[in-house]
């Protein structure tokens, strides 16, 4: 049993804490947000994640996971210190490495004993100079004093600690073979393929990872327009690619694009690291022009079947998180387009399975969000699906009749592809008007 610190208890860190202590670590998680923190003292999680609230518990009540919100407590005498805190955009689409420089100041500030401090962000090539810098001003030596490495997640949200617990790989980047091992030694119960690398080739390994998944949503999605204009069906055509053991059948589902926490701002900052490098990534820039024009899509369809004029007409919208099963709605690209639609005149009804506490304080006042499926449908003219939650595959359509103004469903998912509604017309992302 090792002792370890987390810093930064967001998806990631909490996921980490809770996995590491699950390990048989004795884990501190520390995060700056007390109300966070106070939360996580009872027991309770600050946001929605499946299976982790029991795991929370277990744990916390073995004494092997403990929070505070106090660096000095989490840093003192701990040999490993993980970083988990946020890497958002930065306005020109590179990585923003404010938390992840303010983090490495106050653990710099505690820090008394030779620590390993491992980046779990996801931090570009060059970041962890910076923090070398950062701990250099509170007159702490890399080599001396303290070690750096990287070790990226890869975990989805809404599976998150069973991802963590069963990871595709474990990756670990840093400067000695030996201290890698050391930080892999903390996984050893984990069965995963173990990968031991340099730092760069770590990092660029999450980026790339993260850019290849993008890639295959754009590339969906540029089959599905292919196949709405042939009158070909993209769900049948992605289940025939995916069963090519080379191809895989994992995100190739059509859609308003990708969003979310991770893949719009990594593929961004890929993007930007690479032409600070001297190269032009042509092919990563079609991918991110593509997200943009199937946004821009979407809202085309909206506004055909509204004749053009959205001024005083309301979109009743089901779906706001990024992906279903999460709460998340953090760079979802329900954002864009509601906010477009909002623009064009257009009064947005909403709702969320999940998302709805969430999307209050992202999306602007004049969002109706709704308790219910119901809600939604008082007098919409167009329903305009755009999150793929299992509840809007089984609704019962005939009872919204008399609800709405207009039958009119745009399904910008295809969660209706197995049972396409009778009595409304549809047009669906892949197959086009129904
Ligand atoms: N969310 C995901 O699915 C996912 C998956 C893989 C990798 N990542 C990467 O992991 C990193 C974290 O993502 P996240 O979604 O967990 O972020 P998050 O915003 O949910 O969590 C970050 C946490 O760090 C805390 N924090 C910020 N500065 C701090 C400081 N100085 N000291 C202590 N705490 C501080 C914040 O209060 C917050 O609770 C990002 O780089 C992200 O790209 C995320």
């Amino acid at each position: 049993m090792e002792k370890l610190s987390v810093i930064g208890i967001g998806y990631v860190g909490l996921v980490s804490s809770v996995g590491f202590a699950t390990l048989g670590h004795k884990v501190v998680g520390m995060d700056k947000d007390k109300r966070k923190i106070e939360k996580l003292k009872r027991g309770e999680l600050p946001f929605y994640e499946k299976g982790l609230g029991e795991y929370l518990v277990e744990v916390m009540n073995k004494g092997l996971l403990e929070f505070t919100d106090d660096v000095e407590y989490a840093v003192k005498d701990t040999r490993y210190i993980f970083i988990a805190v946020n890497t958002p955009m930065d306005e020109d689409g590179s990585a923003d490495l404010s938390q992840l420089l303010e983090a490495g100041k106050s653990i710099g500030k505690y820090m008394n004993t030779f620590a390993i401090l491992t980046v779990r962000s996801t931090a570009p090539v060059g970041s962890l100079e910076a923090l070398e810098n950062v701990l250099e001003s509170e007159g702490k030596i890399r080599g001396k004093d303290y070690e750096l490495a990287y070790n990226p997640e890869f975990l989805r949200e809404g599976t998150g600690i069973y991802d963590f617990l069963n990871p595709s790989r474990i990756v670990v980047g840093a400067d000695s073979p030996e201290i890698a091992e050391e930080i892999m030694k903390l996984y050893e119960k984990i069965n995963a393929p173990k990968l031991k690398t340099s730092i760069k080739d770590a990092q660029l390994i999450k980026y790339a990872s993260n850019a290849f998944l993008a890639a295959r949503v754009s590339f969906i999605n540029e089959i599905a327009s292919i196949c709405e204009s042939m009158g070909a069906d993209v769900f049948t055509v992605a289940e025939g690619m995916g069963l090519d053991p080379r191809i895989g059948r994992r995100y190739l589902s059509p859609g308003p694009g990708y969003g979310g926490p991770c893949l719009p701002k990594d593929l961004m900052a890929l993007i930007r690291m690479s032409e600070e490098s001297g190269y032009h990534p042509e092919f990563l820039e079609a991918i991110h022009r593509k997200n943009e024009s199937q946004i821009r899509k979407i809202i085309w369809k909206v506004k055909g079947f509204m004749g053009g004029v959205l001024i005083n007409k309301t979109v009743g919208v089901l779906g706001l998180t990024f992906k279903p099963n999460t709460d998340d709605v953090r760079n979802s690209l329900s954002i864009p387009i509601i906010t477009r639609l909002l623009k064009m005149g257009a009064k947005v009804r909403a709702y969320d399975p999940m998302g709805n506490e969430n999307a209050k304080s992202i999306f602007p006042d004049d969002v109706v969000i709704c308790d219910t499926v119901k809600d939604v449908f008082k007098d919409a003219d167009l329903i305009l699906i755009l999150t793929a939650w299992e509840e809007f595959a089984n609704l019962s359509w005939k009872d919204m009749e008399g609800v709405v103004r207009n039958h009119i469903i745009v399904d910008a998912v295809g969660i209706l592809r197995n049972k396409v509604p009778e009595g409304w017309k549809v047009w669906m992302i892949g197959r086009g008007y129904l």
